[in-house]
């Protein structure tokens, strides 16, 4: 199976090849942790970060070969698994560097990115405390879940008594793909997912939308992103009681192919001026293939790399499921914040759907082989 390399220009797990398996972790700093304490606990979580992703054990004994009159500095439950691709992504949330009581802790404040905004309130959001924000987020993706699991498990035990899981979040199967060699997966709804996301080939729109530059504005940011979390819940009881044709009129695509309705294969573009012989467009104005398109945003685009996932059922027997909308992207200003106040106004899926997470953060470049994730802001 795959490995990706931790070190580089850009950390790992943006445009490689989205596994099937996710689990996100956002982190609150704990209140004494002071700039050189969050230092090191960068350089911790590097140091074990690049090992585990390259199939090793978070600590240089591994679960079993350490001195017996200490605890192990892996927890084991991934010592015969082979890496999987996994690959962890490490950010920084808006609070980290002014937080909630406008404290500047750790003397980072002024070297926020502007394009690190707190995300504004978009019309039928139902937010729940449990699932906002954070200081620091890891994203581990694996084609294993058990990988992905040991990868957060570890890199939370490691940081006790510094930082602490605010929030975290399983996905069980891919709803985007981030190359041309991957098949489109599904998500809950049965649709065909990721068609139109940006792919890693696309060199030039990968540098234009994905990669932030130090000429906009944080030179330390050079070579990063900023990733928007969004937990997503989908009322697939509802949903699942609606006529084929009106799922395929929210969409604008059809189910089998996930070809546009204006007509076409799966990855033909869509032709939103198409007209019906019954009168109106083919796709409809609503559908949500319009309203998240380029054409209807400026063209700005998103690198999507969400998942499904299923958290239980409630009492009356309906499954707790949706989508976790992971999306990449060089300004959240300019991407994600007007495509979703788009969406939130008037797409036709929105009777279905109910955000109830939200989290924001910037994702700094890769780190070079003796320093550490997010160096440069430290400088
Ligand atoms: C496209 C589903 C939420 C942005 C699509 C497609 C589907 C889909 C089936 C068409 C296939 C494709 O090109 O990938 C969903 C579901 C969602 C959701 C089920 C929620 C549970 C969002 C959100 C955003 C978004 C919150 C951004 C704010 C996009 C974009 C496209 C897209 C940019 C590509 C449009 C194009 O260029 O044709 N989505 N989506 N989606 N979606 Fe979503």
């Amino acid at each position: 199976t795959d490995t990706y390399p931790f070190y580089g220009q850009h950390q790992s797990g943006i445009t490689t090849a989205a596994q099937d398996r996710l689990h996100f972790a956002a982190f609150d700093v704990a209140a004494d942790l002071d700039r050189d304490g969050l230092v090191e606990l960068l350089r911790d979580w590097t140091v074990a970060a690049a090992r585990m992703t390259q199939g090793r054990p978070a600590g240089k004994y591994g679960p079993a070969s350490g001195p017996a009159d200490a605890p192990p500095d892996d927890t084991g439950e991934a010592l015969d698994l082979p890496p999987g691709g996994l690959t962890l992504t490490i950010g920084f949330g808006p609070t980290l560097f002014t937080d909630t009581d406008g404290r500047d802790r750790f003397g980072i404040a002024s070297r926020r990115p502007s394009a690190l905004v707190d995300l504004p309130h978009f019309a039928g959001d139902a937010l729940l405390d449990a699932y906002v924000g954070g200081d620091l987020c890891v994203q581990a993706c694996s084609d294993d879940p058990q990988v992905a699991v040991h990868a957060i498990r570890n890199l939370s035990r490691i940081a006790f008594g510094r930082a602490s899981i605010r929030w975290s979040q399983l996905g069980f199967g891919r709803t985007s793909s981030t190359t041309r060699s991957q098949t489109t997966p599904r998500n809950l709804f049965g649709f065909k997912d990721g068609t139109a996301n940006i792919k890693a080939e696309d060199s030039s729109v990968v540098a234009d939308q994905v990669w932030a530059d130090s000429g906009d504005g944080a030179g330390w940011m050079h070579g990063g992103s900023y990733l928007v979390a969004r937990k997503i819940r989908m009322v697939i009881e509802t949903w699942d009681r609606q006529q084929l044709g009106e799922q395929e009129r929210i969409i604008g695509r059809d189910k089998g192919e996930g070809a546009p309705l204006s007509g076409g294969t799966e990855f033909t573009e869509p032709n939103f001026l198409a007209l019906a012989p019954s009168g109106g467009t083919k796709i409809d104005p609503d559908s949500h293939v319009r309203l998240a398109h380029p054409t209807t945003n400026n063209g700005a685009q998103l690198l999507r790399r969400g998942y499904n996932f299923v958290d239980g059922n409630d009492e009356l027997g309906r499954l707790n499921a949706g989508l976790f909308f992971i999306a990449f992207q060089r300004d959240p200003r300019k991407q994600f914040i007007p495509i979703q106040q788009q969406l939130a106004r008037s797409d036709a899926m929105n009777e279905y759907l109910k955000h109830v997470g939200s989290a924001i953060f910037a994702v700094p470049p890769g780190a070079r082989e003796g320093s550490y994730v997010g160096a440069g802001l430290f400088d």
